[in-house]
């Protein structure tokens, strides 16, 4: 072909890749902490304070939900209604527990529980009866809460008949004896593979599994996993309900036992070559992880979604931990898995309670919160660009303010600064135990002679490495 012709073709060949990059690329839906409180209504109507709410006293229950309380059916409906509206045909869906009211155990009991389970399952179905749902159980969709067996359970075997439709034959009897499962994403993504686990097993709150080396073999299996994934040159998302690493609302607070911590965190910086992105929930906020080689380089991440249930903790020393109802979209890259983007939608609480007195019965409006490209200036949500935001968010007022409103999802608006910026830094960092500690207590001896010889080390080679951006 002559030159000209080709240089005419150039045009065509721009406005083609243009085309082609965002529409190739797949998108999917992450949701998390649903918590239905099924007698909200009920309550509310009687003037008598939501079941969830315990003996905590507010507002009046607003008719979409209150920040005292787990989630009202509306609230549900509307959260799924606006999945529907904004991207009605995902790839997949990533649903990562906790579907039950925070109430004692004894209001709500095995059958009570699988009935939550159950109707949640069929929200979902019905606003995305073609759409592959990758679901994880949560620390409150057992009874007694929290008490998951590393071993086969009458729950477990419930709760795989719920999620059948969704799950591949050879997953059901592997669900059956722990609760997680590995699939092939479907066909939009021919390298890729999910990895569900079951990391109830490693809470320090469930006493099934203490003393336990590796509760249902699942340390193993995941191993196991991740060597073929790599021989079988797939890319991996991890996804689970608890986290390991520390909770960034409330100093020193881990939900892992030490030694599953240790065990989860040396299976990431082993096999991080295979793992794209890891997705987890339990927090109600919006966060993330970093995980670091042994020379310090970013080599993996970890989404923290933020709750679709408002309810304030009553885990103490947290102040004000509310948040608005979030839901988010990931964009992807359905061959390396790679993560493009992240959009989080929220309904603004307050305001749709405000709107519903004169509107009634017209569902609200889910905003697009914050795009992470945008919000944080970075080229996409892969590890090397979830350290540019760290460090952006460590270094600049600005961006730490910004990333401390989408915490909440805009709930908590008040400033972040000092032991508020240190907790949420630490957490973001340090998944570590021990390392977590030296963060955020820097004045310790260990760590001030540390940093004495990093800063040496530093002003001797011009370095700087990225653990110590602090
Ligand atoms: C779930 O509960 C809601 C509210 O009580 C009800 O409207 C809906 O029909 C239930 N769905 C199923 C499948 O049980
Ligand atoms: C779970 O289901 C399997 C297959 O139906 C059955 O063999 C097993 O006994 C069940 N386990 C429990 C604890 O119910
Ligand atoms: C890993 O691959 C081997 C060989 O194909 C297979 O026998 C084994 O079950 C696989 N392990 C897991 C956890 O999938
Ligand atoms: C939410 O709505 C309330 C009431 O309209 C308003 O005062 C508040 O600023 C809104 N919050 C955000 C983050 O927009
Ligand atoms: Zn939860
Ligand atoms: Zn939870």
């Amino acid at each position: 072909m002559h030159p000209v012709a080709l240089l005419l073709l150039c045009p065509l060949a721009v406005a083609l890749s243009a085309l082609s990059s965002p529409a190739g690329a797949g998108r999917f839906w992450h949701v998390t902490d649903l918590h239905w409180d099924p007698d909200y209504e009920a309550a509310a109507v009687t003037g008598q304070p939501c079941p969830s709410g315990g003996s905590r006293s507010g507002p009046p229950a607003g008719p979409w939900g209150s920040y005292l309380c787990d989630a009202p059916w509306r609230l549900l409906a509307s959260a799924t209604r606006a999945m529907r509206s904004r991207l009605p045909r995902p790839d997949f869906i990533l649903w990562t527990g906790d579907d039950t009211p925070h109430v004692p155990n004894e209001k709500l009991g095995e059958e009570k529980v699988l009935l939550i389970i159950e109707n949640l399952t069929s929200l979902i179905k019905e606003a995305f009866p073609d759409t592959k749902v990758y679901a994880a159980m949560g620390n409150h969709d057992f009874h007694p809460k929290n008490q998951f067996p590393g071993k086969e359970h009458r729950i477990y075997n419930q709760t795989a008949e719920l999620w059948r439709p969704w799950l591949d034959e050879a997953s059901i009897p592997l669900f059956r004896a722990g609760a997680f499962y590995s699939e092939k994403l479907p066909s939009t993504s021919t390298r890729g593979r999910v990895v569900v686990l079951n990391t109830n097993l490693y809470y320090d709150q469930n006493d099934e599994t203490a003393g336990e080396e590796d509760p249902g073999g699942q340390f193993q299996w995941l191993e196991e996993t991740l060597s073929n994934a790599s021989r079988a040159d797939e890319m991996v998302y991890i996804v689970g309900h608890i986290p390991p690493g520390f909770f960034e609302k409330k100093r020193g607070k881990a939900w892992f036992r030490r030694d599953f911590n240790e065990q989860y965190l040396k299976i990431v910086q082993k096999h991080h070559r295979v793992i794209a992105a890891q997705f987890f929930g339990h927090h109600h906020t919006d966060s993330f992880r970093m995980f670091y080689s042994d020379t310090g380089s970013p080599v993996s991440v970890m989404f923290l979604a933020p709750g679709v249930t408002p309810w304030k903790t009553t885990l103490p020393g947290v102040n004000n931990g509310a948040n608005n109802p979030g839901i988010r979209v990931f964009h992807y890259d359905p061959d390396t898995l790679q993560v493009l983007d992240m959009v989080t939608y929220y309904l603004n609480l307050t305001h749709a309670n405000m709107m519903a007195s004169t509107e009634e019965e017209e569902f609200p409006v889910w905003e697009e919160e914050y795009r992470l490209t945008e919000a944080f200036q970075v080229p996409s949500g892969s590890a090397g660009s979830m350290q540019t935001v760290l460090e952006r968010i460590s270094k600049d007022p600005h961006y730490l303010q910004q990333y401390y409103e989408f915490n909440s999802v805009r709930y908590d608006l008040s400033p972040c600064q000092g032991a508020c910026r240190l907790d949420h830094l630490c957490a973001i960092r340090e998944v570590d135990f021990t390392k977590y500690r030296e963060c955020v207590n820097p004045s310790s001896t260990a760590s001030a002679i540390t940093s004495v010889r990093l800063l040496f080390f530093c002003l001797l080679f011009g370095l700087f490495s990225p653990q110590q951006v602090l």
